[in-house]
């Protein structure tokens, strides 16, 4: 059974101005690997769990059409108001179902998306969309890594308190997949790979990392049914953690540290 977060269009802007963008060498793994057995033309890459496009415009490059679909009409809505390249079509849709033709596609991608899905349901999809050889790619993240020159080890215990303490009843099933990285994910080809991709380290302030943990669904749900209030307490217990692990008192948009990401990525070819 596929799990709704995600829905509303506050959450929706909040996603659009606080999430990461999945990193080039990710949609590089996955096109490398399709065109080890895949000569023909690169036709559609289909995004599955879309949200803003934070890994659609990746794909714009390499296929001619992008199909971006999302079971949320609020995170379409969104995306369709960002600068994405005019090949990447946005369309209202469940992971389950596709607009897509039968084999039409030669990579259906589900980036942070898939342990949200029904699974069985959406590999069935995704092979009848696929074309012969075609591949698909299940990716996500798991927690943001702060990467700090002397800190590192508190700023990482208090994203992780965050987490699992501060969210932990709040979250949907789902994650559990996240924390075991789709370590009990199977695609049902014959030829599948595990891979990883590390992102740089990107500058953060502190308050774009409160932002980024706001639009987590955890802390959506908690905020549904505890109130605002109750989240404004475990985000700023978040942000007070911090400047005391940092030894200040700054404001948390005048404080810098660093954030990577370990994208983990299952494949598997269509015969
Ligand atoms: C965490 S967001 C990931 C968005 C984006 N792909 C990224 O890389 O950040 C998960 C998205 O999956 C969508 N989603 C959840 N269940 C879905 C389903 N069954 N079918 C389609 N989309 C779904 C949500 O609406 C949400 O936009």
């Amino acid at each position: 059974m596929s799990q709704r977060f995600f829905e509303g269009t506050e959450h929706a802007t909040l996603y659009a101005r606080s999430r990461p963008n999945a990193p080039s060498q990710l949609a590089d793994k996955i096109v490398t690997f399709l065109k080890e057995k895949y000569q023909g033309e690169l036709e559609l890459c289909l995004d599955v769990g879309c949200g803003n496009g934070q890994c659609s415009g990746l794909f714009s490059t390499s296929f001619r059409k992008v199909l971006a679909t999302d079971i949320s009409p609020s995170q379409i809505e969104v995306a369709k108001t960002l600068n994405y390249p005019t090949n990447v079509d946005f369309q209202v849709s469940p992971a389950e179902i596709s607009p897509a033709e039968n084999e039409s596609a030669q990579v259906v991608v589900a980036c942070v998306a898939a342990h949200w899905f029904d699974l069985p349901a959406f590999l069935k999809e995704a092979d009848r969309v696929l074309c012969q050889n075609g591949v698909v790619a299940l990716a996500s993240y798991f927690l943001p890594i702060a990467v700090h020159p002397t800190k590192s080890d508190q700023l990482n215990d208090a994203i992780r308190h965050f987490y699992f303490e501060s969210l932990g009843p709040y979250w949907g099933s789902g994650v559990r997949h996240l924390e075991n990285e789709y370590g009990n994910f199977t695609i049902p080809y014959a030829e599948t790979v595990r891979d990883e991709v590390w992102t740089d380290d990107e500058p953060y302030t502190l308050a774009k990392v409160a932002a980024d943990l706001e639009s987590w669904s955890g802390f959506q749900n908690l905020c549904r049914d505890k109130g605002e209030a109750a989240g404004r307490e475990v985000l700023q217990e978040f942000i007070s953690k911090c400047l005391k692990s940092l030894g200040t008192t700054d404001e948390p948009d005048r404080v810098e540290f660093k954030l990577k990401r370990k994208y983990f990525l299952l494949m598997g070819r269509k015969a």
